[in-house]
């Protein structure tokens, strides 16, 4: 058990009263004149004098004309001062002060841009937060010296650090880069002279030389570009205008080492085969290993196709041999030109009709040569119904907004087949200038229902055909398009005349069928409008009737005769 007697529970509530109600703070007040210690001791309890500070809370602590000041916050003065310094706790203005003053190289002027001689001098003045600067304004104008001393305006460019000396770096130096274009001459990719050895920097090549000023905004560097059967390398001030839209291509380096863009770029490895004299060029290149270029200037790979369609893959750039249709260069490593060239059906059921879906008829179907190599082949259909086939290509791929169906497949001409298969398939068409409606062979007029925007998804997909009264003609199509459903049931003759049917390209009852119900209807009709003309012209048929019995008896007896 714990018991609390007066000479433990005293403290602890002067403790509280200290640290609980510390609004106003406790600050070392004295001055040199009056006190010499005030600028000398290290402050402990009882040295110094301290108040606490009614109305502020913070300590100050300031140095004028070589004396020392402690006390509350405003009290201290700060005109002219050499050093001076605020803070917030219960008697932090304690402590020697200055500390020792920062040191910083200075000079003016054409000499002050290498900066290499004068040790650093102390600065003027004693701030807590002082630095030092560097402001190179041009490869002949420089300044350095302590930021506290504000006898040079600083521009823009200067560069300011808070180590002792610190701001000794060389104002300019001089970047050597390595400069040489494969264009105008070898050695510019590789050592010539050691080929084999992995690591390397070219030995062939000339100087350039820009000057960087410390802090100046220009990004300065060495670089080299690397593309296909080309490098370039060189200084960022004299980038050939040809490179200028490769700029974010560039390889840099800004190291204060002469040529440090000079490294080779790594030897080449193609594959490199024909299939003149090796089937397996084409059919199977997993079966051929890339082997290394062997001249240091291959830097890329190529694989050409020749109008026979035989191909060749090799070192280098492509080569310019009569009969070449067409070629692919690639530079990355191990072997990229193992692609190939493909072929895809192209065709669209805008043009094609039916037959680019169903792939039962081979009409206006063509055959693309795609312009990317190792394109995928692809067929899509798009909500609207439109399907179309082709290699895939800017204007042609899975991911644009309209698809409603993709299939990509790798390989000529893998884009065959009916498609899109999971969509029901319906004929659609009319009789107006299309006589095929009437009657329908198989895949001559299917299609893949069209993506209505509307569609209830739980609706079961089908397709329906109906005689129209209005039009006089046949109509096929598929239940998903609200419009003709809605046709469908108005204008064939009664509601059983509409015919839906749910499997796939179902809707193909012949014309005769789907009119013979209306056809019935309209010589009943035909009956009924006979019978009430007759009544509702009756002159005529009073003075007519006997005479046409006549004529029908006569016609009997005629026919019964000639029996
Ligand atoms: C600025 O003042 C310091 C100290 O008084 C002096 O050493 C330095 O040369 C001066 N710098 C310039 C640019 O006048
Ligand atoms: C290539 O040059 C750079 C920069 O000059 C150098 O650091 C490197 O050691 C050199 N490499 C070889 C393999 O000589
Ligand atoms: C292609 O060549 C590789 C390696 O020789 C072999 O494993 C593979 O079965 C070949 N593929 C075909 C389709 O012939
Ligand atoms: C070609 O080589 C790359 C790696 O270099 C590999 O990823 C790719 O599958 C290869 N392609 C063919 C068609 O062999
Ligand atoms: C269907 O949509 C595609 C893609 O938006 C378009 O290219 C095609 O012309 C459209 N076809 C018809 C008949 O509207
Ligand atoms: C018949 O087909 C044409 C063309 O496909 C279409 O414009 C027309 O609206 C159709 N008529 C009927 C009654 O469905």
């Amino acid at each position: 058990m714990l018991q609390l007697n007066h000479q433990v529970l005293l403290p602890l509530l002067l403790i509280l009263l200290l640290t609980g109600c510390s609004w106003a703070i406790v600050c070392y007040h004295c001055d040199s004149i009056a006190l010499p210690e005030c600028s000398q001791t290290l402050g402990e309890v009882g040295v110094l004098p301290y108040v606490e500070c009614p109305t502020e809370l913070t300590c100050a602590m300031s140095i004028v004309d070589s004396i020392t000041y402690r006390g509350c916050g405003a009290v201290t003065p700060t005109t002219g001062a050499t050093y001076s310094k605020s803070c917030s706790s219960n008697l932090c203005n304690a402590g020697v002060y200055p500390p020792g003053r920062l040191k910083c190289h200075h000079c003016a002027g054409e000499d002050c841009v290498a900066a290499r001689g004068a040790k650093p001098k102390p600065c003027r003045y004693h701030l807590e937060e002082d630095q030092c600067y560097t402001d190179v304004i041009s490869s002949s104008e420089a300044y350095r010296g302590c930021v506290s001393e504000q006898n040079h305006t600083l521009s823009s460019v200067a560069v300011l650090c808070d180590i002792n000396g610190c701001n000794e770096e060389p104002g300019a130096r001089m970047q050597i880069c390595a400069s040489c274009d494969s264009a105008t001459g070898r050695g510019c990719k590789m050592d010539l002279f050691q080929v084999n050895s992995g690591k390397c920097n070219v030995s062939l090549y000339e100087e350039c030389q820009q000057e960087v000023l410390l802090g100046e905004p220009e990004d300065k560097y060495c670089f080299s570009y690397r593309k296909l059967s080309r490098v370039v390398r060189g200084c960022s001030t004299q980038i050939p205008a040809d490179l200028e839209p490769h700029l974010d291509e560039l390889e840099k380096c800004r190291s204060s080492e002469s040529n440090c863009n000079a490294g080779c770029i790594p030897q080449q490895k193609c594959l490199t085969c024909d299939t003149l004299n090796q089937e397996l060029c084409r059919t199977n290149v997993s079966a051929i290993s890339s082997s290394t270029c062997g001249s240091a200037e291959a830097s890329d790979c190529f694989v050409c196709e020749y109008s026979d369609w035989s191909l060749q893959r090799g070192c280098g750039a492509a080569p310019n041999n009569p009969g070449i249709a067409r070629c692919y260069e690639c530079d990355e490593q191990g072997g990229c030109n193992n692609k190939t060239f493909t072929r895809c059906y192209r065709c669209s059921t805008d043009e094609a009709g039916a037959g680019c879906a169903n792939w039962e008829r081979p009409g206006s179907i063509y055959i693309e040569e795609c312009g990317d190599i190792a394109a995928p082949c692809l067929a899509l259909s798009y909500s609207n119904g439109t399907t179309e086939r082709g290699c895939q290509r800017k204007d042609l791929t899975c991911s644009s907004s309209q698809v409603a169906n993709c299939r990509s497949c790798e390989g000529s001409f893998c884009n065959k087949g009916a498609f899109p298969e999971e969509r029901l398939w319906c004929h659609q068409c009319n009789g107006t200038g299309n006589h095929d409606c009437e009657e329908i062979d198989r895949g001559q007029t299917a299609l893949p229902c069209a993506v209505h925007a509307n569609e209830p998804e739980d609706q079961a997909m089908a397709c329906l055909e109906y005689f129209d009264t209005h039009s006089q003609q046949i109509v096929r199509g598929c239940r998903s398009n609200p419009d003709l459903y809605y046709e469908c049931l108005l204008r064939s003759s009664h509601h059983d005349s509409c015919r839906i049917c749910h499997s796939q390209a179902c809707n193909n009852s012949p014309g005769k069928e789907l009119r013979a119900a209306y056809e019935l209807e309209t010589k009943a009709m035909a009956l009924l409008m006979a019978r009430s003309s007759s009544q509702s012209s009756h002159i005529l048929r009073i003075t007519a009737l006997p005479f046409i019995w006549l004529i029908f008896s006569i016609i009997i007896i005629l026919y019964l005769a000639s029996d």
